[in-house]
């Protein structure tokens, strides 16, 4: 559903990405892997309008949407969730939500959430900008759960947070993708990611390296080459 062909991409004279080409197919999970520095946000800044690629297609379905802005994307069905946290600090957690609910016109939106979030939903007074790194980081994810989209663009959700924390997002991403949502995710904990996976890809340098099922990608010398304590540390 969601594709990148043939992308060149980077900032002002530095070329970051390289030729990218891949693929996120309807309801499947793809882990893009890859050290520091290899292009990993660069791609997912590229794949969700927010960087124009110097060449190449981004495409949904069979729609060319190189040229659309974010939210054109986002009326597709495609939700990035960046690195960092998308909140808005001085609301508090009902408030972020009654407005993410709002725009997308459902009066349930409350609901949904404290089933997926039982931590958000007992903190719904709370103002955002006090919650613990991990509760911001649900609440951004629980944004993207209130879209229902059907392409998530996922940005280290993990990175920081307490091993119980990231066990509670990654059974979430779980459910996000047994709802049908399809799923591109950067992620630290390699293998926690390639469990989840259908596909992976390793990004060397902004070039796609690898691309394959994620027990052979796991197992590969590239992979570890690149990824050596990323891997072990799952
Ligand atoms: N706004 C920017 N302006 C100039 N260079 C940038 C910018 N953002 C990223 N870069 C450079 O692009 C390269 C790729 O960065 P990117 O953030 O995509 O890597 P990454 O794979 O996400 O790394 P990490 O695992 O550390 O998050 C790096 O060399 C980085 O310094
Ligand atoms: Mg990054």
């Amino acid at each position: 559903m969601l594709s990148l062909i043939d992308v060149t991409a980077g900032y002002g004279d530095s070329t970051v990405l390289r030729d990218v080409t891949l693929h996120v197919p309807d309801h499947s999970v793809v882990a893009l892997l890859g050290a520091n520095g290899a292009g990993k946000t660069t791609l997912l800044r590229v794949a969700s309008g927010l960087l124009r690629p110097s060449s190449g297609q981004i495409m949904m379905d069979d729609i060319d949407v190189t040229r659309l802005r974010p939210h054109e994307l986002g009326q597709l069905g495609l939700c990035h969730v960046p690195e960092g946290r998308g909140v808005f600090r001085k609301l508090t957690v009902r408030e972020n939500l009654q407005l993410f609910s709002s725009q997308l016109g459902r009066a349930d939106g409350l609901e949904r959430v404290a089933q997926a979030f039982p931590r958000l939903a007992a903190r719904l007074n709370q103002v955002a900008g006090t919650m613990s790194g991990g509760e911001q980081q649900m609440l951004a994810l629980a944004r993207a759960y209130l879209t229902q989209p059907r392409v998530v663009l996922l940005d280290e959700v993990s990175m920081g947070l307490a091993p119980k924390l990231v066990d509670e997002i990654f059974a979430f991403l779980i459910r996000l993708s047994r709802d049908g949502c399809a799923m591109l995710l950067v992620e630290q904990f390699a293998t926690k990611a390639l469990a989840i996976a259908d596909y992976a890809c390793l990004l060397v340098q902004g070039r796609l390296a690898d691309v394959g099922e994620p027990v052979d990608i796991a197992a590969s010398d590239l992979a570890a080459s690149y990824l050596g304590e990323a891997l072990a540390a799952g």
